[in-house]
C-alpha cells in the first residue's frame, strides 16, 4: 500500500530539500500518466483535484481509482483536495478518503479565513489528515478548473501569514508571491523577498501554486527557501489537448478512442517527468507503510 498522507510527503520533502509535484487530474488516463511518470522516476507524488474535477469524476470513484492504481506501486502517493471552497467540501473529501485537504479562504478577510481554516483543521486532524491554507490572492491567468479568469493577484502579507499559521493550526500553506494559475502572459516575477520574510516568520512547509510556466531556476530557488509542494495543472492539460488535436487531424475517420488517446497520454507522462525532475523529487521515493485512513 503506497497511499500516504500529504503531511508525511511534505515533511519528507522538507527534510530532503526538494518539493513534491502535485498534479491535478480529472480522469483515468491523466491519473495513469502521472503515476507512470512518478514510478519511472521513483518519485513521491500528489494526485490532486479541485471541486469541479471531483464532481466530474465522482469523489468515491476518484479515490477508489487512485487507491487501486497506487497500491501496487513502489512510490508514496497522496490524494489531495485542491482549493477546497468550504468546510463541507473538505469534510466530504475526508469521507471519500482523501489523505490531504486544502481549504482556500484567501478571498475572506484574515479573521474569517482563520476561523474557517481552524474548523477544517479540527475536522481533518481528527482523521489524522493535514490541511493546506492560503493567504493572498493567487490569480487565474486563463480559464481552468480552479475558476474563471481573474487577473488580480493580491500579494501575501508576511505578517498576516505569521498570524494565520499560528492561529489556524494549518500544516502547510500557499502564499501569493506573484504566481498565477494558467499560462502567464509575461515572465512570472516571483517576489522572493516576500518568500524569505514569510519563511522567517512561519515554520510550516510552503506550497507554490501556478507552477505552469515558472522557470526551473525560480522553482529551485523557491524550494531552497522552503517550498515543499508545487502545483502543476495547465501544462498537463495543454500538452494533452494539443497532442489529441494533432492526432485527430492526422487520423480523420478513425474512431478508435484508445488509439487516439494514447499519444496524448504519452505526452502527459513526458510532461509530468519533466516537472518531477524540475522539483528534484526524482529518486526520492521511500518504502511507505501506507496511511491507515
Ligand atoms: P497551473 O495550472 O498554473 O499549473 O496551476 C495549478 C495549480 O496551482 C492548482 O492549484
Amino acid at each position: 500500500m503506497s497511499i500516504v498522507t500529504g503531511k508525511e510527503l511534505l515533511s519528507h520533502a522538507e527534510a530532503g530539500h526538494y518539493a513534491v509535484a502535485a498534479f491535478n487530474t480529472n480522469d483515468m488516463e491523466y491519473t495513469q500518466a502521472i503515476l507512470e511518470a512518478a514510478t519511472e522516476l521513483h518519485s513521491p507524488v500528489i494526485i490532486e483535484a479541485a471541486k469541479s474535477e471531483i464532481d466530474y469524476m465522482d469523489g468515491h470513484v476518484f479515490v477508489a481509482m487512485v487507491r487501486a492504481m497506487a497500491e501496487r506501486l513502489p512510490i508514496p502517493v497522496a490524494i489531495h483536495l485542491d482549493h477546497g471552497p468550504s468546510y463541507e467540501e473538505a469534510v466530504r473529501c475526508l469521507n471519500y478518503g482523501f489523505t490531504s485537504v486544502m481549504y482556500d479562504g484567501s478571498s475572506l478577510p484574515l479573521r474569517e479565513n482563520i476561523e474557517m481554516t481552524k474548523k477544517v483543521v479540527a475536522a481533518a486532524h481528527a482523521c489524522g489528515i493535514g490541511v493546506e491554507g492560503e493567504i493572498g490572492v493567487i490569480g487565474q491567468a486563463a480559464d481552468g478548473p480552479e475558476g474563471g479568469v481573474n487577473d488580480m493577484t493580491g500579494l501575501a502579507d508576511p505578517k498576516e501569514c505569521e498570524i494565520f499559521v499560528k492561529e489556524s493550526g494549518v500544516d502547510s500553506f500557499a502564499a501569493a508571491i506573484g504566481n498565477m494559475h494558467g499560462i502567464y502572459k509575461r515572465k512570472p516575477e516571483l517576489r522572493f523577498d516576500l518568500l524569505e520574510d514569510i519563511r522567517r516568520r512561519t515554520r510550516v512547509p510552503l506550497v507554490l501554486h501556478g507552477g505552469t510556466g515558472i522557470p526551473e531556476e525560480d522553482l529551485r530557488k523557491a524550494i531552497k527557501m522552503g517550498v515543499c509542494k508545487i502545483n502543476f495543472s495547465t501544462v498537463m492539460r495543454k500538452g494533452c489537448l494539443e497532442t489529441l488535436a494533432k492526432t485527430l487531424a492526422d487520423n480523420p475517420g478513425d474512431w478508435d478512442l484508445m488509439k487516439l488517446l494514447t499519444p496524448a497520454k504519452r505526452k502527459m507522462v513526458e510532461i509530468a517527468k519533466q516537472h518531477i525532475t524540475m522539483v528534484m523529487s526524482d529518486g526520492k521515493a521511500w518504502q511507505a507503510k501506507g496511511a491507515s485512513h
